[in-house]
């Protein structure tokens, strides 16, 4: 039964989450337009945070490394760097991804949506 109940959760989530993800391949203006569902938690400008990490820069680089900004265990300890690969399986679920990562973000469950979007973090830099 609790099995029952996570995935009917999931599944809730899921659809609250996709809804509107009618994007084309891999494309970084769209990946702009993606990024809104972000930008209340996270600054593409250099050293600005909000309640997450500046995100500049971000592709590349050490996971939980931007100085000034205090990132949970989880996050430190995860030993990621932030690639393609890594990205994208952390914005589908970063919960389950990163088990106790402080983002309070659902994650996207289009891989179009995450791979416009990933296109879109590369140019922050
Ligand atoms: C509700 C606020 C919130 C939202 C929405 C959110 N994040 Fe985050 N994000 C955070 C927090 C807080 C952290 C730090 C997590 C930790 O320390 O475990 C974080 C961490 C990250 C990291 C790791 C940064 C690093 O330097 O290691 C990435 C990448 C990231 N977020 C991308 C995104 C993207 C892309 C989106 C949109 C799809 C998003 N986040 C949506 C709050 C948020």
């Amino acid at each position: 039964m609790k099995k029952i109940g996570f995935l009917a959760t999931a599944l809730a989530v899921g659809v609250m989450i996709s809804g509107g993800s009618a994007w084309a391949a891999g494309d970084a203006a769209k990946g702009k337009k993606v990024f809104k569902k972000c930008a209340i938690c996270h600054s593409v400008k250099k050293g600005k945070k909000k309640i997450g990490p500046s995100l500049f820069g971000v592709a590349g680089r050490k996971a939980a490394t931007v100085k000034g900004f205090r990132f949970s265990k989880a996050l430190k300890k995860s030993g990621l760097t932030w690639d393609d690969a890594s990205l994208d399986k952390f914005l589908e679920k970063p919960r389950k991804a990163v088990r106790g990562t402080r983002m309070a973000f659902g994650g996207l469950r289009s891989k179009k949506d995450r791979e416009n979007l990933i296109a879109y973090l590369k140019t922050l830099k």
